[in-house]
């Protein structure tokens, strides 16, 4: 779906999560979202902030998990996906401390792979993700799925590509900063969510947007595996949509 303007469609999306938390709540069931960082998500999340202070949308049933973290770093690094959650949702909603999951990137060593698997675990135990939000890398990754990860592959540490890290180096102050290696929910993880929707803004997703939607599904491309979803929507302004 094109929309004229991201803001537009971050208020569309905002609503449809704020449809299904209440619908979960009536139904007395948890809703489990899985969460996106980055700029893409960001006015979808201050929507619902919005919709909770003047709305009275309560996220007392909600279960969070999100996709990635960089590793290592500390939760209370401002670059932390930790510290961007907060600061852009978790801090201004009554979401339960224990309901919110993000990946550690404290660990080290072998404590790494059980809380990979756990967190995976731990997802299945809620009867699985209701809706992924995410948002897309140049090099056409979900989450932190670069290229080469494979349809299969569950939660896990993963080596960034140059390009992520060249992306992600003004707001670490230069590419030496940048971690090299992160936790990241896999492409099966996602894959398994109920509900996808995908957030692609402005002229400089373009390239890997019609990619991702009319290329061949491919383990370079780990976005194109979304071709195989059922129930996954793009949601892009008219510079993201305007090469497809
Ligand atoms: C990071 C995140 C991704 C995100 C991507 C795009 O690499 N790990 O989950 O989708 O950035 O970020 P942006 O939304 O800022 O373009």
């Amino acid at each position: 779906v094109i929309f004229e303007s991201s803001n537009q469609a971050s208020i569309i999306v905002a609503q449809e999560i704020a449809r299904l938390i209440r619908k979960k709540q009536l139904q007395g069931l948890p809703c489990v979202l899985g969460l996106a960082t980055g700029s893409s998500p960001i006015r979808v999340y201050e929507e619902l902030v919005r919709m909770h202070k003047e709305e009275s949308l309560s996220f007392s049933n909600v279960i969070t998990f999100n996709l990635d973290e960089y590793l290592p770093m500390e939760k209370n690094n401002r670059q932390s996906y930790w510290y961007f959650m907060h600061e852009h949702l978790f801090n201004h909603v009554d979401i339960a401390p224990e309901n919110i999951n993000i990946p550690d990137g404290t660990l080290i060593g072998d404590d790494i792979i059980p809380y990979c698997l756990n967190y995976e675990q731990k997802i299945k135990d809620y009867g699985g993700l209701d809706f992924q939000l995410l948002g897309i890398g140049r090099t056409g990754h979900i989450g932190f799925n670069e290229p080469g990860s494979h349809y299969n592959s569950g939660t896990r540490v993963i080596t960034l590509d140059h390009i992520t890290r060249v992306d992600a180096a003004p707001s670490f102050l230069g590419i030496d900063n940048v971690p090299r290696r992160a936790i990241t929910m896999g492409i099966s993880t996602v894959q398994n969510a109920r509900r996808i929707v995908l957030l692609g803004w402005g002229q400089n997703k373009a390239d890997i947007i019609k990619k991702t939607v009319e290329g061949d599904i491919s383990s370079e491309v780990p976005a194109t595996y979304l071709q195989r979803h059922h129930n996954c929507t793009f949601v892009l302004d008219n510079g993201a949509g305007s090469k497809l």
